[in-house]
């Protein structure tokens, strides 16, 4: 039985953040999905998407999550926030570990990612219009993938990490 801890939720969500707070308070070790990839590609994420595109990108994220289903075990897992879309990661999520959910609204998802270049997603005009139609999409997702969902909207990295703690003993 796989013993990880599994972050998804929308960009800006703080699945980065909270995931490096919780390795250190847990003694797990942190693992992302998207770095993994930069690594292994040699490259950035945006080259992926504008080199290969989309679809490419999806394919490596599938490939990723087989790779840790046979490595490691007790890890604290970070994924890029269109990674639960394809129901086969989906499954592959549940193999691994239990998924946690970090939600947060869209005003505040705008204000975490403003100013950002880094999402090819959300790259060029309409920011606002495409965030909010992109995370309407997806929220219903997160929520079935998830065994636990954490609302960090208002509230500090501290109090998320105590609520995943206490959520996980
Ligand atoms: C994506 C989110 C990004 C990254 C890629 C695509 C998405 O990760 O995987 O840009 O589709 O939401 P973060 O959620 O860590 O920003």
């Amino acid at each position: 039985m796989n013993n990880n801890l599994i972050l998804i939720g929308f960009m800006g969500s703080g699945k980065t953040t909270i995931g490096k707070q919780l390795s250190r308070e847990m003694g797990r070790p942190i693992v992302d999905t998207d770095s993994l990839i930069e690594e292994k590609q040699g490259r950035a994420i945006s080259e992926i998407f504008a080199a290969e595109g989309e679809a490419c990108f999806r394919q490596l994220e599938t490939e990723c999550l087989r790779e840790l289903l046979s490595g490691g075990n007790n890890q604290i897992i970070a994924t890029g926030g269109g990674l639960p879309m394809r129901e086969e990661n989906r499954s592959l999520l549940k193999q691994l570990g239990r998924v946690i959910y970090l939600k947060a609204s869209v005003t505040e998802v705008l204000k975490r990612l403003a100013g950002d270049t880094t999402r090819p997603l959300l790259a060029g005009s309409d920011f606002a219009e495409k965030t909010k139609v992109l995370l309407e999409q997806r929220e219903p997702v997160y929520e079935e993938a998830a065994d636990i969902v954490i609302d960090t909207t208002t509230k500090d990295v501290n109090g998320i990490i105590e609520e995943i703690m206490e959520a996980c003993v």
